[in-house]
């Protein structure tokens, strides 16, 4: 790893480096910081509207933005403006995206264990596909269903692939808990028992083979099982589910999304799939990841026999993402964007626990030290939406910032808010 200055590719289109600061969305850092504190997440409003705007216009109508990879209201909207529709996986993310304003027929809904509540009122509100995973929940759509509560869906399979991703975020292969089977013919079989229901239609097929995934030929082996799969089927709709990978450390780089739908556009004409069949993806990372950056303050600095541990006011609960998944990050100093990076520390947070570590090795400027505010760029995805209360640690602000203004889409937890799910007595 190099430690010159942090590599400007990794932040947000609109960031702008100068000696003294760095400014996101027009807004200083260093200023977002003092008006709302740390942790902060910080999202530049143009890379968020860019990157929707370029799946929007890479696929075909439909094509949704993967909400479990940030969520909240504002993101909600920005994506159903940017001509997106919003992909849930849970009644929480339904209802969190309906309240937003976002219609109905604009949402998807997905789910492996789909409660009987979430089934029922994704068909009450009427969205816009319901992709069916299992044989249980096809039981439940036949008793929903019927021509004054119609439906609409698409068949998640499992091509039966293995993506070059990590093992966690794997889910195209035989052994998996999504979807159905295309090699013991349980698709098939669902097909069959959709069909017989009346009030339903089924769209197509829907495949997510796994997530941070760089080389295509995972979706290229998807899409021809499903091209062999489908060839009889007359369907109208493919959905190829997420799953595109982004940069997060220094000398990595990753395809775009239209680079990403180009080659899936090759790989359906070469399966011998109808030409007017709608292409739709679910991107969440792609779109998020790169807009967002994180402002932590620094606090204990300490120096061991073998390394120095630098302790920011945040950690695993507001990315857990390094824990979990052993996932590589950068660090800058926001004072201090273009100066080298000679101070080698191990980046850790504020919890419990050894594991507790953000950067194992990051590298910043040699004044770095208590009271400095480091960020860490490429957080926008999974690091918000899978944010917990470990420790009783609140979860951080959301700020969106463009054109020089911020605006705050999510406050900061309190202890009151902590305090308000005890049941007293
Ligand atoms: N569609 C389906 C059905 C999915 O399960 C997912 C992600 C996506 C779309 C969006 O995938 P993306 O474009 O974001 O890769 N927490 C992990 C990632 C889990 C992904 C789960 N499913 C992480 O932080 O890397």
């Amino acid at each position: 790893m190099s430690n010159g200055p942090i590599e400007e590719s990794l932040l947000p289109d609109t960031a702008d480096l100068r000696a003294d600061g760095v400014s996101v969305g027009g807004v200083d850092l260093r200023q977002l910081a003092s008006t709302f504190g740390t942790p902060l997440f910080v999202y530049d409003e143009a890379t968020l509207r860019a990157r929707c705007r370029e799946a929007a216009s890479s696929f075909d109508d439909g094509v949704a933005f993967a909400s479990k990879s940030f969520l909240c209201g504002a993101m909600a909207r920005l994506a159903l403006d940017e001509g997106l529709c919003v992909d849930v996986a849970t009644g929480g993310e339904l209802d969190i995206v309906l309240r937003s304003g976002v219609p109905a027929s604009r949402v998807i809904m997905h789910g492996n264990n789909k409660s009987a509540d979430e089934v029922t009122r994704a068909i009450e509100v009427g969205v816009h596909r319901l992709v069916v995973d299992n044989f249980e929940e096809i039981e439940r759509l036949g008793a929903l269903v019927d021509a004054q509560h119609p439906a609409n869906v698409l068949v998640r399979v499992t091509p039966g692939v293995e993506a070059h991703t990590h093992e966690y975020v794997r889910t195209g292969q035989e052994d998996s808990k999504f979807g159905f089977s295309v090699a013991t013919g349980d698709a098939r079989e669902a097909i069959t028992q959709l069909r017989a229901i009346a009030g339903l239609t089924v769209h197509g097929v829907h495949a997510h083979i796994g997530s941070q995934i760089f080389e295509f030929d995972g979706f290229r082996e998807s899409i021809a099982v499903l091209g062999e799969f489908t060839r009889h089927d007359d369907f109208d709709e493919l959905c190829v589910g997420g799953g595109l990978g982004v940069a997060y450390v220094e000398g990595e780089s990753a395809p775009s999304i239209r680079e990403w739908a180009d080659a899936i556009r090759i790989s359906v004409r070469a399966a011998g799939l109808p030409g007017g069949l709608r292409l739709l993806a679910e991107p969440g990372r792609a779109i998020v990841a790169q807009a967002g950056v994180t402002i932590y303050t620094v606090g204990v600095v300490k120096p061991v026999t073998q390394r120095t541990y630098m302790a920011v006011d945040g950690g695993m609960s507001d990315n857990p993402r390094p824990v979990l998944y052993g996932s590589g990050y950068e660090a800058f100093d926001v004072d201090r964007p273009l100066e080298a990076r000679p101070q080698e520390v191990r980046l850790v947070g504020k919890h419990c626990e050894s594991g507790d570590v953000l950067i194992d090795e990051a590298y910043l400027p040699r004044e770095t030290n208590s009271g400095s505010l480091v960020a860490t760029p490429v957080t926008g995805a999974y690091g918000y939406s899978m944010a917990s209360n470990y420790n009783r640690v609140p979860r951080p602000a959301v700020v969106f910032v463009r054109d020089g203004a911020a605006r705050e889409v999510l406050r900061r937890e309190t202890f009151d808010d902590l305090a308000r799910l005890e049941v007293s007595g």
